[in-house]
């Protein structure tokens, strides 16, 4: 695919250009007019067509006739965003991620882009924003373990000899040198593309390689990289420390857990305030343990860590873009495993607040794995506010399918500060409840809790079980800390092609968490 992805102001006229257009358009917009001129009119004859309309998500590519006087376009590329009172900057993703997927179709290195049809009086900044979004995504191929066709090869897939497949081409977006905030807000996300793809690349990484030692030897590169610090306690040190559920859930596992840690702390930082603490399960394979989930549950349990790959994006991201906040993310990561070494059903385990709960599910093992780094973060950190990210229950993909993370926070201003994230991003929430009832669903017979009650309101017992863990004495009720837990099972990646996704891993809370926290401290929370 491409491999980096530029903006420049325009130059000479591109070999192409690309638009913007709302569906159901029927005369050249006054704004694309000077283009239309270099595309010979080839806009204005496509909007005469009946057949002609600007779907969401259609591309057109218009040829314009070269043989007039004027060294026009040789393409024009035309996205359609959808009609003008549905209009949403998802829309723009998706023309974005269309527009790069045609450009490299037709082997297209740079388009002259015009967005002015259909920007109206919006924030140009967030346009850009979209549309570096949506280019950044498309530019993701994860073909590491693709064509090992060198005999021999088997037990280091990704080291086998590619396939040979057309060498990534750049690509350059020209606009006019006026439009300097849509400049700004594409360089933005396509700077932060490279950590949602980095999400997405170790989510998609097979099991066999990326295990929990796996993910912290790329924290560490990730520190080393960008100057964040990382910490990694591994498991003798995890012991010392009374993580109990870290390490019971890790304890078959073909590699040691881990609970890795990344703090990123500006220099010079004015009001320096408590850190935001963002957590997130990576659980490198779930295999439901001894409660062992059947075949057909098991197959994609590799994105059982993408809760974790998007922590260790959004601490990447943050750094990159050197937000001007306090962040830290705390990653436990475990594989969820069988063998003598595993944890069972009826085991009793205690975690770093002293908390203990019954195992009654060894396939309710993210939250016995979050509880260690919430209790741990929180008292080590003492942050003050709390996100975690979790592929935690199928009762929420049940629940909400593939639309929407479910939510849960019962502070009404962190709440609606990640929802305002998730209208911009659109990577949307729904926000669930958090009430006493559902703890008193998990209440224990020998333990304090258990890890698995009834069937009833799985996703909601998920969340009221870490809540045990966000208070010093998380037996008392519902939390004060700001905090929100987000079920991201039914969204962390995509069964086929959505327009904007392919088939795989989505990075989902990257571009979300980001936005959160690019603009805490401005707008409050
Ligand atoms: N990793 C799963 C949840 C999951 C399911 C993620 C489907 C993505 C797709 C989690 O560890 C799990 O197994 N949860 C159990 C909990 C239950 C035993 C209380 C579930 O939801 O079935
Ligand atoms: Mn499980
Ligand atoms: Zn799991």
């Amino acid at each position: 695919m491409y491999r980096q992805l530029m903006v420049r102001p325009v130059t000479a006229p591109p070999a192409a250009a690309a638009v913007l257009l709302f569906s159901k358009t029927s005369a050249v917009p006054p704004a694309y007019a000077p283009i239309d001129r270099l595309a010979g009119g080839a806009l204005a004859a496509a909007l005469a067509r009946t057949e002609f309309s600007a779907s969401r998500g259609s591309v057109s590519v218009l040829y314009p006739d070269q043989s007039g006087a004027a060294k026009g376009f040789e393409r024009l590329f035309v996205l359609g965003v959808g009609d003008v009172d549905k209009f949403t900057l998802e829309g723009v993703r998706i023309a974005a991620a269309k527009l790069l997927r045609a450009a490299w179709t037709s082997k297209v290195t740079s388009v002259r882009l015009d967005v002015a049809a259909i920007a109206g009086d919006a924030d140009l900044e967030a346009v850009g924003r979209a549309l570096g979004d949506g280019l950044a995504i498309a530019n993701f191929e994860f073909d590491a373990f693709k064509g090992t066709a060198a005999p021999g090869s088997a037990g280091s897939a990704s080291s086998g000899k590619k396939a040979a497949s057309p060498a990534p081409l750049d690509f350059t977006i020209e606009l006019d040198p006026s439009q300097k905030q849509l400049r700004a807000g594409i360089e933005r996300s396509l700077t932060l593309g490279d950590s949602v793809n980095l999400a997405r690349t170790l989510a998609a990484t097979p099991p066999n390689v990326a295990n929990p030692q796996y993910l912290a030897a790329k924290a560490r590169a990730i520190a080393k990289e960008t100057g964040l610090k990382c910490r990694v306690i591994e498991a003798s040190e995890a012991a010392k420390l009374g993580m109990g559920g870290l390490l019971a859930v890790g304890g078959a596992g073909s590699a040691p857990p881990v609970m890795i840690t990344l703090e990123h702390k500006p220099k010079g930082l004015k009001n320096a305030k408590a850190p935001v603490m963002v957590v997130g399960k990576a659980v490198t394979f779930d295999t439901g343990g001894y409660s062992i989930k059947p075949a057909d549950s098991m197959d994609r349990m590799k994105y059982d860590k993408c809760g974790g790959c998007a922590v260790l994006a959004i601490m990447h991201a943050v750094a990159t873009l050197d937000l001007p906040i306090h962040v830290v993310g705390v990653v436990p990561s475990a594989e969820n495993m069988i063998s003598e070494r595993a944890y069972r059903p009826g085991d009793i385990v205690r975690f770093f607040n002293g908390v203990t709960s019954e195992i009654t599910n060894t396939d309710a093992e993210g939250r016995v794995i979050l509880a260690d780094a919430l209790s741990w973060g929180i008292t080590t950190y003492k942050p003050r506010a709390v996100v975690d990210m979790a592929t935690l229950t199928g009762g929420v993909v049940v629940a909400l399918g593939s639309a929407c993370a479910g939510a849960f926070c019962p502070d009404p201003d962190l709440r609606s500060h990640l929802f305002d994230a998730a209208d911009d991003t659109g990577e949307r929430l729904w926000h669930l409840p958090l009430w006493d009832e559902y703890r008193q669903l998990i209440k224990g017979t020998h333990g304090d809790i258990v890890n698995a009650g009834t069937r009833e309101a799985s996703p909601c017992q998920g969340a009221a079980f870490l809540s045990y863990f966000i208070e010093p004495d998380g037996r008392e009720g519902i939390p004060t800390l700001p905090w929100a837990h987000l079920d991201i099972a039914g969204v962390a990646d995509v069964k086929g092609d959505t327009g904007l996704f392919p088939k795989g891993p989505t990075g989902f809370g990257v571009r979300l968490l980001v936005r959160a926290l690019e603009t805490w401290d401005a707008k409050g929370a």
